[in-house]
């Protein structure tokens, strides 16, 4: 038989984005809010495994920038390599990623009000040397993206490794995050400029945005 009283306990003790979460005000002052345990270590470490699975699968090409009408892989922009994420796929290995994802966009719904419906989401390396020049993320979006959240897996990441990422708060000023394993910057997709800085060690993450519409699959077709 079913013990629900378990079940329940565990679903509750589960949750992260509570009322009280930092989050919810951080988002509403300043645009911009960073989890620094959105992930565990071992969690940074099935996400790493897949992403070296791609990679060897060769499923990872070069991030472009634009919208399907203005597609071009423009280097000077950016230089990460990406590969797009399929939650319906049975058993995903990151299903535990996107159950967190649904549980923030439910807060961000019952807490900032923001009648979000779904999300996309890359792998994504970028190479010694490659960087994304400063830039909004809603240029790009054919899909009403409301919220970025970028995932960090960089488990040796170290001052002077680079690939940090800068935010541009509308207040003014600039914010440096590091791309340390286990880390989630969440930001407004439409009023806030950033850019990652120069790697200087290979850097991967998983990003993605939270939108307003429902997306279906045409997203996996992507650039
Ligand atoms: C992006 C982006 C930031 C990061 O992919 O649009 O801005 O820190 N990524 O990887
Ligand atoms: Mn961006």
């Amino acid at each position: 038989m079913v013990n629900f009283a378990r079940f329940i306990s565990v679903m509750h003790s589960d949750l992260i984005f509570t009322s009280d979460h930092p989050l919810w005000d951080q988002l509403a002052a300043d645009g911009y809010g960073l989890i620094n345990d959105f992930l565990t270590r071992e969690e940074v470490e099935r996400s790493l495994v897949l992403i070296h699975l791609r990679e060897e699968e060769d499923r990872f090409h070069a991030a472009g920038i634009g919208a399907l009408g203005d597609y071009q892989k423009n280097r000077i922009i950016r230089g990460d390599y990406i590969c797009w994420l399929d939650p319906s796929l049975p058993d995903h290995p990151l299903q535990f990623l996107f159950d967190r994802i649904r549980e923030l966009l439910l807060g961000l719904n019952r807490y900032c009000y923001l009648g979000l419906q779904d999300f996309e989401f890359h792998l994504a390396y970028y190479p010694a040397g490659s960087f994304y020049r400063k830039h909004l993320d809603s240029f790009r979006g054919r899909h009403n993206r409301i919220i970025t959240v970028v995932c960090y897996l960089n488990l040796k990441w170290q001052p002077g490794d680079g690939g940090e990422l800068v935010i541009y708060p509308e207040q003014g000023g600039k914010i440096t995050v590091e791309p340390t394993a286990g880390k989630a910057a969440v930001f407004l997709s439409e009023t806030i400029p950033h850019e990652v800085l120069e790697a200087r060690q290979p850097r991967f993450s998983i990003t993605g945005w939270l939108t307003k519409t429902p997306l279906g699959t045409g997203f996996l077709l992507q650039d």
